[in-house]
């Protein structure tokens, strides 16, 4: 009836070996399947559930504008205090556009890049992810990489040529493109901190080398904050590592499990969008009622709560201490990578910088990790690419929990 039984690739749980999950509960920090069991949950809905899944402010406040009106189609005043709430928080962001995922978000930043500097040329990196769009498709990580299919059957060669990879945190690999591109590069893409290579900090200086380079040959700098939105702080990466790019994609966090995703920038670049400007982008369900809802909320709950991002990064801090202790404990050669509240546990002898890394990494015991984590009710992403994620919702019980299960389950994979 599906291909592969599910809407998005990864729920396949085909890297781990396993059928995939049926889930139909999801409260705080925890997921219940079909057959009523409970697990402790790393995944958090791939990002959103930065408050936990449905936090109860954000639940009500959907539920209040479902009785007010399902879908308007036109404008509606809580647009625009979210517009005004989201453009307060991120630096750089003048104005903003409200999309339904971070696909189309990204999409459209590009051909807003495209437009202004009249190039065509994107420049992403290996192992970077901005959603299922032809020109990202390339080199992609997560999904794409978890099936060893990093360019899509489909994504014309027109598409690829337009698409240049480099190596995350490598400058010098950065320099090779846009000589190789002379005047040719649109916009560089990137997420600032990597999830879907699994948690990959950027090295100290590589965002603002990417800004310097972009000021010097006349591209723009595409955050994309899909995932690192709200989730690394009250202004995302770009506060957080004080570089501001010139369109930035929002999108998850933003929205507390409602679809909702966003991109914006500079307002003499946002001018060229319609129908302010020419370059053209529009949706039925953009600003959908119940998801702006869901986001006011978000924000009000962030709003109010100045010290979250402090506690979030304490809950990694030690979730990761453990797990290294646990790793030391099975004699094995892993790395637990972590920023704020996202964290990755690679099994590789050196840390994972770039997609080299990444690609280099122990697939096997990832998956035989999963599942002994799974077996004692602990749910990490089914790939050894993806980004766990620590929520609100995740307290002492969930930690000492996972850590138990990590400790035995490491000591499996060892033997
Ligand atoms: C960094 C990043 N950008 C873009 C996307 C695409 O977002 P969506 O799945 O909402 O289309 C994702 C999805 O995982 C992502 O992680």
């Amino acid at each position: 009836m599906t291909p592969g039984g599910v809407h998005s690739p990864v729920r396949a749980f085909r890297s781990v070996g396993l059928p995939p999950l049926a889930l139909t509960e999801a409260h705080g920090a925890r997921v219940r399947d079909a057959a009523g069991r409970e697990f402790v949950d790393w995944i958090g809905g791939w990002g959103p559930a930065l408050l936990g899944h449905g936090h109860p402010e954000v639940v009500a406040a959907i539920e209040r504008q479902a009785r007010r009106g399902l879908l308007f189609g036109l404008v509606s005043p809580d647009e625009v205090t979210l517009a005004e709430r989201v453009t307060a928080r991120i630096p750089g962001l003048e104005q903003v556009r409200f999309v339904v995922t971070g696909t189309e978000a990204t999409m459209s930043a590009v051909r807003l890049a495209r437009a202004a500097t009249e190039r065509s040329g994107l420049l992403k990196f290996a192992g970077g992810y901005h959603g299922h769009g032809d020109a990202f498709l390339i080199r992609a990580g997560s999904g794409a990489a978890t099936f060893g299919v990093p360019d899509s059957p489909g994504v014309t060669a027109g598409a690829a040529r337009d698409t240049w990879i480099a190596r995350y945190n490598d400058l010098d690999d950065v320099d090779r493109v846009f000589r190789e591109a002379p005047g040719g590069i649109a916009a560089v893409i990137v997420e600032p901190v990597v999830g879907n290579m699994g948690c990959v900090p950027p090295q100290p200086g590589f965002l603002a080398g990417l800004r310097e380079r972009c000021d010097r040959h006349g591209a723009l700098l595409i955050f994309d904050e899909v995932i690192t939105g709200f989730r690394l702080g009250p202004g995302g990466a770009s506060r957080h590592f004080g570089v501001t790019a010139d369109l930035v994609t929002l999108g998850k966090a933003l929205g507390g499990g409602m679809p909702i995703a966003a991109f914006g920038g500079r307002a003499n670049l946002m001018a060229k969008v319609s129908p302010s400007g020419p370059v053209y982008q529009a949706g039925t369900y953009a600003a959908h009622p119940l998801a702006i809802a869901a986001a006011l909320a978000v924000m009000d709950v962030l709003d109010g709560d100045p010290g979250l991002w402090a506690r979030l990064d304490a809950a990694g801090e030690r979730l990761a201490t453990g797990l290294k202790t646990a790793v030391r404990g099975a004699g094995l050669k892993a790395q637990v990578q972590r920023v704020g509240s996202m964290w990755t546990l690679f099994f590789s002898p050196r840390p994972v910088r770039s997609w080299d890394d990444a690609d280099a990494v122990d697939r096997d015991r990832y998956a035989a990790f999963f599942r002994g984590l799974l077996a004692r009710g602990v749910l990490l992403p089914p790939s050894a690419f993806e980004t766990a994620f620590v929520s609100a919702a995740h307290g002492e019980a969930e930690i000492a929990h996972t850590l138990d299960a990590a400790t035995a389950a490491l000591a499996e994979v060892a033997s």
